[in-house]
């Protein structure tokens, strides 16, 4: 484990109040903890928007499978784009509704274009994609 520092920081304090009843309810053991996940988090979020990073990525999407061709528009992206998808997994949500979540892996750029253009396929109603690495410059 590499050396612990300590560092003093200025903050409103009813900033702080909020952040502490929140990191209290998401389970925090202390504030420290917390920060050190933020810290982790930014690090990794500029490791992944290095666009030549190797990063993975998770979309998920909801669509109608009543709309006309939507079916068909997601197989044949997922279907050209093989290489970096690993998984796909589809949930019937109700009647009408699918969920896709679909893992993704490659170069940060590729990862994030092929997301935008599953999540703005005709017939989506709407996705996000999450990104990470696998956080190599955090400890
Ligand atoms: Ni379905």
């Amino acid at each position: 484990m590499s050396d612990l520092v300590r560092f003093g920081v200025s903050v409103d304090a009813g900033l702080l109040e909020s952040f502490d009843k929140l990191i209290d309810k998401m389970g925090y053991a202390n504030r420290s903890e917390a920060i050190r996940d933020l810290f982790r988090e930014r690090v990794i979020r500029q490791e992944w928007e290095a666009p030549e990073t190797e990063v993975f990525g998770v979309v998920y999407i909801v669509y109608d499978h009543h709309t006309m061709g939507v079916h068909q528009r997601l197989t044949e992206l997922q279907h050209a784009s093989y290489a970096a998808i690993i998984s796909t997994l589809h949930v019937h949500i109700d009647h009408y509704n699918c969920l896709e979540l679909i893992v993704l892996k490659g170069g940060g750029k590729d990862v994030r274009e092929l997301a935008e253009r599953l999540i703005s396929l005709k017939g989506v109603k709407y996705g996000r994609l999450n990104m990470g690495t696998t956080g190599t410059s955090v400890h």
